[in-house]
């Protein structure tokens, strides 16, 4: 194999052999082709795409770079979500402990926040003591015990994904559906489930804002499912604004537990009771998303989903004293509220700035290991259409130190904007359904 002649064929859109693709991507996994090599060649992905034979074959090769887990011990389908990546999205929190807890069984294994997206291990890893570094046997014998565990992605899962992954997002590769649509597929195929959700964004601050394109990934990773026998869902969700009011890993755990509790922002409980739904009827708990939809309220509503939620904090060795008393989660020293400057109607909150300001605060991550704070970040009660009056407050910034809030307000101020006239209606919540027999406009 000459890499160079490879990333050529593939700058010039020639279809690339197996062998070819398998001897580049498997040498990089043995350290035989170097990042610089990997990246001219993912850039050439990013311009020039991939044939539905290279697709399977990327799909197959990062799928093999780890262990394949099943579950074929465990009565009943097995069911997970993944999400492309928001700003305050924090459903699969909620969604896992409150699909388990109506007897499907979750094996979740999450990602950090990558770019300006929030991550939910970031999010978990905010409750005091709680481990998502379980290894595959602790995993597997939670799942058996409570129906779910929720965990980082450990070097035997899809080990390439996980390097290819830390070089898209220094080397300005991730927004490919190619390249997103293999990555994500391969890790929840290892996963063993039967059936997953997926909550595909669209908007400002989704990878892919798109509408043509979020279908197209869905589409895409739809036939990557069928490939290997599992049935997804996908659902085309909004991301032209935050979801919830919280963004930052510490308060999106603290939202979550109300959420958990009945309680919370109407969006949040919201999606999380659709994809809930979904997840019940691909699990075979609901006959239907209906049916599924009351369940899953229900669950939120009488405590089951908590109660589920302390299980396995306790399982993963964390202080589930924090459902009781959301307090007990690191807190940032410095509050500042932002006010309305005039009077007029909110017109945007604009998702990508939020999120790319609440990195810089320091609720997620410059480079691929520096640490999170997990105290800081946004609590933004504005949302798009509503009508304002000077001085009221917008939002509140939770910073480390008096000169990370400052500029963090001014950042806040920048991502907001007020108008005179109503904005044109935002985008639903959930707008598209799509599954392997079509597309749904809902
Ligand atoms: N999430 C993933 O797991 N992979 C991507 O490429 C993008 C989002």
């Amino acid at each position: 194999m000459v890499p160079y002649q490879i990333i050529q064929h593939k700058r010039n859109g020639a279809e690339l052999k197996t062998a070819e693709l398998s001897a580049f991507f498997n040498g990089y996994s043995a350290d035989e082709v170097p990042d610089y090599e990997m990246s001219a060649l993912l850039m050439a992905i990013y311009f020039q795409g991939l044939s539905h034979d290279e697709l399977w074959t990327l799909t197959d090769i990062m799928l093999r770079s780890g262990k394949r887990l099943e579950f074929a011990d465990i009565a009943g389908r097995k069911v997970d979500k993944h999400s492309t990546g928001g700003v305050g999205d924090k459903i699969s929190i909620i969604l896992a402990p409150l699909v388990s807890s109506l007897g499907v069984t979750v094996p979740m294994i999450s990602g950090r926040g990558l770019g300006h997206t929030g991550g939910t291990l970031d999010k978990l890893e905010t409750i005091p003591g709680l481990r998502t570094d379980l290894t595959l046997d602790q995993f597997r014998a939670q799942v058996r015990k409570i129906g779910c565990a929720m965990i980082g992605q450990t070097a035997e899962i899809a080990p390439l994904d996980k390097r290819l992954y830390a070089l898209r997002d220094v080397t300005a590769t991730v927004e490919s559906i190619p390249l997103i649509a293999s990555s994500i597929m391969s890790k929840k195929i290892a996963e063993g489930i039967d059936a997953l959700v997926l909550d595909i964004k669209r908007g400002s601050g989704a990878f892919l804002p798109d509408l043509e394109r979020a279908l197209e990934l869905a589409q895409t990773m739809i036939a990557i499912g069928q490939f290997y026998n599992l049935e997804v869902v996908a659902l085309l969700t909004a991301m032209d604004r935050p979801l919830g009011f919280a963004v930052g890993n510490a308060l999106e755990m603290e939202e979550s537990i109300l959420v958990l509790r009945g309680e919370g922002p109407s969006d949040i409980r919201e999606l999380t009771i659709v994809e809930a739904a979904e997840m019940l009827r691909l699990g075979g708990v609901a006959a239907s998303v209906g049916e599924g939809r009351k369940l899953a309220g229900k669950a939120l509503d009488d405590g089951s989903a908590l109660e589920q939620m302390r299980r396995i904090i306790e399982a993963q060795s964390g202080n589930p004293a924090v459902l009781d008393d959301p307090a007990l989660l690191p807190q940032a020293s410095v509050q500042r509220v932002l006010h309305a400057p005039s009077n007029g109607y909110i017109q945007e909150v604009n998702a990508l700035k939020v999120g790319q300001a609440a990195v810089r605060l320091g609720a997620g991550r410059g480079t691929l290991d520096a640490r999170v704070d997990p105290g800081v970040g946004y609590h933004i009660t504005a949302k798009p259409g509503q009508r304002i009056e000077k001085d009221e407050p917008l939002a509140s910034v939770y910073a480390s130190s008096a000169d990370g809030a400052a500029h963090a307000l001014a950042e806040l101020f920048d991502a907001i904007t007020i108008a005179d006239e109503p904005p044109p209606r935002p985008l639903p919540l959930v707008s598209h359904r799509v599954t392997s027999a079509g597309v749904e406009e809902l």
